[in-house]
């Protein structure tokens, strides 16, 4: 299984995949591409020292740019596409390319309906769907108790794509936006592992 990373920051979950094909937690499958569309993302040091394939693609014009990383994409033979803390949207155009190949991390609880707008938790609670560029901070904001980590397939519906797997985690009093993501991004670095696995029973791709 040819993966390829996408990333825009700090990678810490880039690092746990790199650690699974390592350690052979996450079997028959290796990091073929990352890829940051921003210069200094400490995500690419960490491929570097790994001895990873990594680019760093200036994102000028949502267009061009798209045509360029679809590029790198096919030239590198990714089967599949991992957004861990890519910050930028993907087209429908672009999305056609790798139909069901393209999942995200999205840091808080996504319901599986894609139209519903509140997941409703193991304990029975309510919580909204936040969906967006500030999830953690909206799960404090909104005071509820639990937030977690989804897996979904990206489609051109932004944060609501079918979702491969989602783990909880309870929020703390006197979580703030820091202390909060930290917990949920420690939880998503198996998440993201265990996700790589369903789509890969789920797309029924022969392990190579
Ligand atoms: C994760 O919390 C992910 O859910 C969100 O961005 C964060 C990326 O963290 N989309 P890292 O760069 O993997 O440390």
């Amino acid at each position: 299984l040819r993966l390829g990373v996408l990333i825009s920051g700090s990678g810490t979950n880039l690092q746990a995949i790199i650690d699974a094909c390592e350690n052979g937690r996450l079997r028959a499958a290796e990091i073929a591409l990352v890829v940051s569309n921003v210069a200094g993302a400490l995500g690419l040091q960490r491929a570097l020292k790994h001895h990873l394939p990594a680019i760093y693609l200036p994102w000028r014009g949502r267009e061009e740019s798209e045509q360029r990383l679809a590029a790198l994409l096919e030239l590198f033979r990714v089967d599949l596409v991992v957004l861990a803390g890519w910050m930028r949207i993907l087209s429908a155009d672009f999305l056609a390319r790798f139909p069901r190949r393209v999942i995200n991390l999205h840091p808080a609880l996504l319901p599986d309906d894609p139209s519903a707008n509140v997941y409703i938790a193991s304990d029975g609670s309510h919580i909204p769907a936040f969906r967006g560029l500030h999830a953690v901070r909206q799960a404090l904001e909104a005071g509820v108790k639990l937030t977690g980590s989804t897996v979904h397939y990206v489609t051109p519906a932004v944060d609501a794509g079918p979702v491969l797997c989602r783990a909880e985690v309870p929020i703390q009093e006197g979580d703030s936006e820091e202390t909060l993501h930290e917990r949920v991004k420690a939880v998503e670095h198996s998440l993201v592992i265990e996700a790589i696995e369903r789509w890969r029973a789920r797309e029924l791709l022969p392990q190579r």
